[in-house]
């Protein structure tokens, strides 16, 4: 038996489809239920029905959001799927520190926690030592629970251990009793901010390289049409664009071309 009936599933999708684009499928009420049970319990509420029947009763911004928090999906590790890092510093970062002296701006859209933020920071500090410095990085991402985790920079010992060699660990990382917290230098590299890929694109200034992975996938294709056209605006002439491994511009209206390389591909404005 159903903790939500229709209505109340339905509501719930609305809310979050209006307010992040993030598409709840039908099927979909078991995540529903779970994901709120888990925020009623952590919240004031005596459980799911009082929740929504809050949400009903009267505009709360606040509670809103804190829904569409806890609907969204925030998997990642550090170095996902390594090719783009190797593609951005052999070849996407060093064309572009060539070609103009001034200071180069990374976003990470979508940044989740944060390992894929601190992940092209040390890579650029391992790879490209020489540019370091003139390399800034932001992440972003919709929900404040994940930025908040990002800014504090610790992890456990199950996150340290998803995708980050050893030699980085002990490099960039200090351990504080069960959590491994990010050095002063990749703090110095790394800022992280509150962003709606769907609303918040008046704070957002000109790009050099754009990370947008794994966050389309949860859009329709007039939504990330949408968003692939407002990064193009924001990316510089010369600047490149990497999404996920399963993501594509194939099929949607945009004026990005494809640009393979030995390992990965990424995108430019053509
Ligand atoms: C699966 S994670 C991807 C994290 C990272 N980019 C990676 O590839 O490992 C997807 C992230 O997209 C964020 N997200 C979902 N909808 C969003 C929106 N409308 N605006 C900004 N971020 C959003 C989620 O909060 C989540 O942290």
């Amino acid at each position: 038996m159903s903790d939500i009936n229709d209505s109340d599933f339905n509501f719930i999708r609305e809310l979050v489809y209006r307010e992040s684009a993030i598409a709840i499928e039908p099927d979909m009420k078991y995540l529903v239920e779970s994901r709120l049970t888990t925020l009623a319990r952590k919240s004031e509420f005596r459980g799911i029905n009082d929740l929504i029947e809050r949400l009903r009763s009267s505009r709360n911004v606040d509670l809103e959001g804190r829904v569409v928090d806890a609907m969204t999906t925030n998997e990642t590790s550090f170095f996902r799927d390594s090719h783009p890092f190797d593609t951005l510093c052999e070849e996407v970062l060093p064309t572009i520190a060539s070609s103009q002296s001034d200071p180069i701006v990374i976003w990470c859209a979508a940044c989740s926690t944060g390992q894929e933020a601190y992940t092209i920071a040390m890579a650029i500090l391992e790879r490209c030592p020489v540019l370091a410095a003139r390399v800034s990085i932001i992440g972003t991402d919709i929900s404040r629970e994940v930025i908040a985790k990002a800014q504090s920079g610790r992890y456990n010992r199950l996150e340290v251990n998803r995708g980050l060699p050893a030699h980085l660990l002990t490099k960039y990382f200090s351990q504080d009793g069960l959590s491994w917290e990010v050095s002063q230098a990749l703090r110095d590299m790394v800022q992280f901010e509150e962003m709606n890929l769907i609303k918040d694109w008046d704070q957002m200034s000109p790009m050099d390289i754009i990370f947008l992975r794994n966050v389309l996938i949860y859009f329709d294709p007039d939504v990330k049409t949408r968003i692939l056209r407002n990064t193009s605006k924001y990316l510089k002439p010369h600047g490149c664009l990497f999404l996920g491994l399963s993501e594509t511009t194939l099929n949607l209206q945009t004026d990005y071309t494809r640009v393979t390389t030995d390992r990965s591909h990424y995108y430019k404005v053509a």
